[in-house]
């Protein structure tokens, strides 16, 4: 069984044509290093581990789409991804061991991603098991009974009623005397019956104004703490506190009014968790981040050093650098809290400017894994204008369905568009080439006065003509210094 996604280059390139205009070049590389990472895994060893992985470098400006690029190329393999700066890792307290912490990144990722997975998969026996827990919070109290088992589920510390089953099933009916058999039926039935009728004023939506109490985990503390101990290399210890605590104050909870509807979701989720096998998960998510991952190394220029230019101290550290993550991208074994993850399979995509120096300063080694080069082009107004209009999610169409939310018809006749990526083109020029990003404090500043009163107008349509965007752009890209500050 494979993790991958067999997309055929062909396929990819144009899954990728949707979202990122021109750069055919890099769209084919890319594609070819994801098929051949297939490839790979498909040739029976010993050969397989005789081919070396065929990563990739992509060369070019900024803001013309690397990691646009990478991004949808991941999602579109439904791969873990994660983007990292390969200049980063020359922080004090980096070098070292610490550019392991990437893998160990990219599989809490696909933790993440699989547990979502596999929650969907049980949406439906969550949801009976949901309802059924709510209808226990909603009925009231029942009357005691002795022979009442204890709540072996550990789902809540706060004495959720057990299900009547429990507390009215074969055990009670069973009790010698007949009268209190009786009684015991009876009582069993009349409570059934409020059940029902409150399940079916749940199914009508009759309960959700009622508000319930509920006991609910205390979100465990995930991101930033993590992000400040792993700065300075101690995610091991960072994740093993965390265990610690987890065992001290196990399951930490707190109680919460919830409206029904809430309530229903939050238990939901909760019981989904519940029926999904972390174990199995561990062990799909290390598969996936092996055979699946993919690791985006940003500003892999950075690390470059130019040979012969001495060995002053930033040199040494990034061919520290180097040397650290050449094990990882030539494959090796990264010890994770969930268990060892091999990165023989991960593909690697590096990428930056180069514009001081080239691939051919990195190590030979490393050189010898990203074996496929591609250069990026740097746009102009022709695809300025393509990228505002064509992509599945470009800027015309998301102000317009923004502005949609306003009520509003949002047109832009197309001479307006070239204006603005004409403009977008020269202010690039004179102040600082930043590629397609320019397009987005461009389109911000011509619907300036749009955004701002669009609620209160009388004027339900709104039609952007390249006067318009002269008037509202012309005097600010003329000035070198304004549009320094405001495109
Ligand atoms: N060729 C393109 N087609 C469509 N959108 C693009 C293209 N190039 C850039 N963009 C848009 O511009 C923005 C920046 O692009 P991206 O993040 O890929 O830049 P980059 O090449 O990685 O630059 P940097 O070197 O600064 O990281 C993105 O929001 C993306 O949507
Ligand atoms: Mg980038």
């Amino acid at each position: 069984m494979s993790e991958l996604n067999s997309l055929t280059p062909k396929q990819t390139v144009q899954k990728l044509d949707q979202y990122i205009i021109g750069q055919d070049d890099a769209k084919r590389s890319v594609a070819i290093a994801l098929r051949n990472r297939w490839r790979r895994q498909q040739v029976q060893p010993p050969l397989r581990e005789e081919i070396a992985p065929k990563n990739i470098i992509m060369i070019g400006p900024t803001g013309v789409g690397k990691t646009e690029i990478a991004r949808r190329l991941a999602n579109l393999a439904q791969s873990p991804f994660i983007k990292v700066e390969a200049s980063k890792f020359t922080e004090v307290g980096y070098v070292g061991r610490d550019v392991e912490s990437m893998v160990r990144d990219l599989l809490q990722l696909a933790i993440n991603m699989v547990n979502k997975e596999e929650e969907k998969g049980v949406t439906a026996k969550a949801a009976v098991a949901a309802e059924e827990r709510l209808l226990d919070l909603l009925l009231p109290p029942r009357p005691k009974q002795e022979s009442a088992k204890p709540d072996t589920s550990g789902l809540a510390d706060h004495a959720i009623p057990l299900s009547y089953n429990d507390a009215f099933g074969k055990e009670t009916a069973s009790l010698p005397s007949s009268t209190d058999e009786a009684a015991a039926k009876q009582q069993t039935d009349s409570v059934e019956k409020t059940r029902e009728k409150l399940r079916r004023m749940l199914h009508s939506g009759e309960l959700d104004n009622r508000t319930v109490e509920l006991s609910v985990a205390t979100p465990k503390n995930q991101g930033p703490i993590v992000e400040i101990f792993s700065a300075s290399g101690m995610e091991d210890m960072q994740s093993s506190l965390q265990d610690a605590f987890s065992k001290i104050f196990p399951g930490q909870k707190h109680e919460r009014k919830l409206k029904v509807p809430d309530a229903l979701e939050y238990l939901k989720k909760e019981e989904a968790q519940r029926l999904v096998d972390t174990e199995s998960v561990t062990e799909k998510a290390i598969r996936k981040t092996e055979q699946a991952g993919i690791i985006f190394l940003d500003e892999i220029d950075k690390i470059a050093s130019r040979s012969g230019t001495g060995s002053g101290s930033p040199d040494v550290s990034r061919e520290g650098v180097q040397r650290d993550l050449l094990p990882i991208v030539e494959g090796s074994t990264v010890t994770t809290k969930y268990g060892p993850v091999r990165t023989d399979h991960i593909l690697f995509i590096a990428s930056g400017a180069f514009y001081t120096n080239k691939p051919s300063d990195l190590a030979p080694e490393l050189q010898g894994r990203f074996p496929i080069r591609v250069n990026l082009n740097p746009l102009g107004q022709e695809e300025f204008f393509r990228i505002l209009t064509e992509p599945e999610n470009a800027l015309i169409k998301q102000y317009t369905a923004l502005m949609a939310t306003e009520g509003i018809d949002l047109k832009f006749e197309e001479e307006a568009i070239q204006e603005m990526a004409r403009i977008a083109v020269e202010v690039n020029k004179k102040t600082e080439n930043i590629g397609a990003r320019r397009l987005h404090t461009v389109i911000e500043r011509v619907l300036d006065e749009l955004s701002f009163d669009a609620t209160e107008r009388d004027e339900r349509t709104f039609v952007v003509t390249s006067e318009y965007v002269q008037k509202q752009l012309v005097d600010i890209s003329d000035n070198e210094d304004l549009s320094r500050y405001i495109l």
